[in-house]
C-alpha cells in the first residue's frame, strides 16, 4: 500500500469480489510475473502497450460518455501502478480538462475539486499469465446540491464489456473518506505521479 493512510483490508477484498470475471479483450498480452506486484517498468509499460488500444474500445462498447471520451483526457501517472484497493489491479487514471489542475497538484490537504471534475481510472488484472481488462472506475464531483452524502461525489464503473457495473455509493466513498482532506481524492503511488 502506497499510503500512509490505513485502509480496511476488508473493504479491499470485498472489491476484488466485485470485478468482473471476463475481459471483453480477445486480445493476447502475455505477463511474466505472478502478480502486479513483481513486475518490472519494463513489462509494465509492454504490457499496457499491447493493451491500451483494446481496453479503450471495450470500455467504450456501451454507451457511458467518459468512456467514450477518458483517453483524450489529461494522463497522471507516468505508467500503471497497482494498488491492494482496487483488487491488485494495475492502476492508471484520467483528469478531464476541469480535474486537471487541481488533480495534478498531488496536495495533501485543503483540495477541493471543481464541481464537474471527473476522474477515470483504468484497471488491468494479472490472470493465468495473461493481462485482463478490469472495469473503468469514475468518480465525478456533482457537487454537495446533488450527493449530499458522499461529499459531493458519484462513483460509477464500466465493465469491459461497456456495461454499467452496480456499485453502491457508500461502498466507494466509504473507503475515499480516507482522504478527506484531499476531497476523497486518492492519487497515484508517489514515485508513479506526473511531474507537472
Ligand atoms: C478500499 C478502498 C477503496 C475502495 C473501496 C474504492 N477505492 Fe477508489 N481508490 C482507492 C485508492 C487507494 C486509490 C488510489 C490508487 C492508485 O491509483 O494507485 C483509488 C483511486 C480511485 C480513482 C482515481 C482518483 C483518485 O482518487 O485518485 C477513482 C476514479 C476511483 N478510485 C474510483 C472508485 C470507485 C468508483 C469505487 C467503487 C466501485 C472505488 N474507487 C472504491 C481506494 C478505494
Amino acid at each position: 500500500m502506497h499510503t500512509s493512510i490505513a485502509l480496511g483490508a476488508s473493504a479491499a477484498v470485498c472489491l476484488a469480489a466485485l470485478a468482473v470475471a471476463q475481459p471483453a479483450s480477445a486480445q493476447d498480452c502475455p505477463v511474466e510475473a505472478a502478480d502486479a506486484y513483481e513486475m518490472t517498468d519494463v513489462q509494465v509499460t509492454a504490457l499496457y502497450a499491447c493493451m491500451e488500444a483494446a481496453m479503450a474500445d471495450a470500455y467504450a462498447q456501451g454507451d457511458n460518455p467518459v468512456a467514450d471520451s477518458y483517453r483524450d483526457w489529461t494522463v497522471t501517472g507516468v505508467r500503471p501502478g497497482p494498488d491492494p484497493t482496487h483488487g491488485d489491479r494495475l492502476l492508471l487514471t484520467f483528469a478531464n480538462e476541469i480535474a486537471a489542475d487541481t488533480y495534478l497538484q498531488f496536495a495533501e490537504e485543503g483540495v477541493e475539486m471543481l464541481v464537474g471534475g471527473i476522474l477515470a481510472k483504468e484497471s488491468i488484472a494479472i490472470n493465468d499469465g495473461q493481462g485482463r481488462v478490469g472495469p473503468l472506475f469514475i468518480m465525478e464531483k456533482l457537487g454537495l446540491d446533488a450527493a449530499p452524502e458522499t461529499g459531493g461525489w458519484s462513483y460509477t464503473a464500466v465493465q469491459p464489456d461497456g456495461q454499467m457495473m452496480n456499485v453502491p455509493q457508500s461502498f466507494c466513498h466509504d473507503c475515499h473518506m480516507n482522504f478527506e482532506g484531499r476531497d476523497g481524492m486518492a492519487y497515484p503511488a508517489a514515485e508513479l505521479r506526473v511531474a507537472r
